[in-house]
Parts: C-alpha cells; sequence; structure tokens
C-alpha cells in the first residue's frame, strides 16, 4: 500500500504529490528512466542507462527510510512519476550521505527539484546527516544552483570534468556544530565557494 502523500504547488501553480518511496514504484521508476531525455541520463548516471535491473529496482524502492530514504513526486491526476530524490548515507561515515535526483525532462525548471530536495534535507537532518555529497558534471549548472540552495558547498575536482560537492545542511538544527564551523569558516573567508 502507497504510502500517505503530500500535496504540493509549485511556483507555476501546478500541483504533485510528493510521498516517500516504496516498492510500488518500482514501474514509476522504469516508466521515468525510460522516457529521460539521453542528456538528463547521461547527466544523472554518467552513462546511457536504458533499464534497472529487478536487483538494483529492489534496491532503489524496498529502501529503509534510515540509512537509505528517497522521496518521489507524482502526477496528481495521471499518477505518472514526475521525480525522484534519495539520500544513501556514508557506511563509514553516518553523518554523511551521497544525495541524486532526477526530474522528468517535461517537469524541469517547474520547481520539483528544488521542492524534493528541501524536503529530502530536512529527512536527512532527522537521521543525522550533516552534509549531502554529490558526484557531478562540471557543466551541471542546474544541480550546482539546486544543491547551493540547501547549504554552502566545497567543491572537489575529480578530474574529466567531474566534481564532487560537499553541502553543508543548513536546516533544522541537529548539526549546529557543523552549522556553526561552516558559518565561522565563512566569515574568516575559508569556505571555497563552489
Ligand atoms: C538537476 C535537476 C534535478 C533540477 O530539477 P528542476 O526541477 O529542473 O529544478 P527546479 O526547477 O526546482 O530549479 C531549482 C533551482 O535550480 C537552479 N536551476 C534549475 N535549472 C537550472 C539550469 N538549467 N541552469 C542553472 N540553474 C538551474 C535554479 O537556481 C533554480 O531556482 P530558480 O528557478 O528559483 O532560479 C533536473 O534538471 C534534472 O533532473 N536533471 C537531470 C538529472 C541530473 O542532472 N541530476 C543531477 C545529478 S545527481
Amino acid at each position: 500500500m502507497a504510502l500517505s502523500a503530500e500535496r504540493v504547488r509549485l511556483k507555476d501553480g501546478s500541483e504533485v504529490d510528493v510521498r516517500a518511496i516504496d516498492p510500488t514504484d518500482a514501474d514509476a521508476l522504469t516508466e521515468g528512466l525510460e522516457s529521460l531525455s539521453p542528456e538528463s541520463r547521461y547527466r544523472r548516471f554518467f552513462a546511457p542507462k536504458r533499464s534497472f535491473s529487478g536487483r538494483e529496482l529492489e534496491y532503489l524502492t524496498a529502501v529503509d527510510h534510515h540509512e537509505h530514504e528517497a522521496l518521489v513526486a507524482i502526477e496528481p491526476d495521471g499518477r505518472r512519476g514526475i521525480g525522484v530524490a534519495r539520500f544513501i548515507k556514508d557506511p563509514a561515515d553516518p553523518a554523511s550521505a551521497e544525495v541524486a535526483i532526477t526530474v522528468s525532462d517535461d517537469w524541469q525548471g517547474r520547481g520539483v527539484g528544488g521542492m524534493l530536495l528541501h524536503r529530502l534535507a530536512v529527512r536527512a537532518v532527522e537521521e543525522g546527516v550533516c552534509h549531502f555529497t554529490a558526484t557531478v558534471l562540471e557543466t551541471n549548472d542546474a544541480i550546482q544552483e539546486l544543491l547551493r540552495s540547501v547549504g554552502p558547498i566545497r567543491r572537489r575536482h575529480l578530474g574529466g570534468g567531474v566534481a564532487e560537492l560537499c553541502v553543508d545542511l543548513s536546516v533544522g538544527d541537529p548539526c549546529p556544530a557543523v552549522l556553526r564551523g561552516a558559518l565561522q569558516a565563512a566569515a574568516r573567508g575559508d569556505l571555497t565557494p563552489a
């Protein structure tokens, strides 16, 4: 049975439903990947990925909502999946989690990504996460701007046009030491803006 959804109005006035992912979303995830443009697909997976295996679908949808959380945005009428944002904690450092987010091409630029990411950041802080990491193409301005909207970013160049971003989460109060540290670093001018 699907978890309860929140109806959200976007900045362009359209409405979407948001809820935590569950195993019933496997088909929507498959259809979402199949309908993604080659450019969006490459930006998300760094490869022309066309399908998920059964094992991947289980891993991506049957999450424990603590170490691994994912939120989906769904069209209220068509029930079509339009976006998914997830974090997976680093087993070696549970205060750190890798974040990934994808929005269907026809919904991009309408506020879905920002809405999902802010809700995911709140969930992450509730689960003790202090920073998100993300490996992104350096040309992917959209994700860099989006991540900057949830907290200050540090960027490490990995080469080959790829960067690792580290975002200090500035929502809630569960990691005040990190936030204090980031603010002090910013005040000293030590924080390297991405
Ligand atoms: C990155 C992505 C998730 C953004 O989602 P979105 O729904 O289009 O983003 P939003 O409409 O919520 O935009 C939020 C903010 O991001 C920034 N942004 C969005 N698109 C942008 C673009 N093309 N260029 C620069 N900044 C952009 C803006 O700051 C925007 O805020 P604003 O609308 O107030 O200016 C979406 O483009 C996507 O799915 N891309 C393909 C997959 C991908 O790149 N994933 C990231 C790797 S994990």
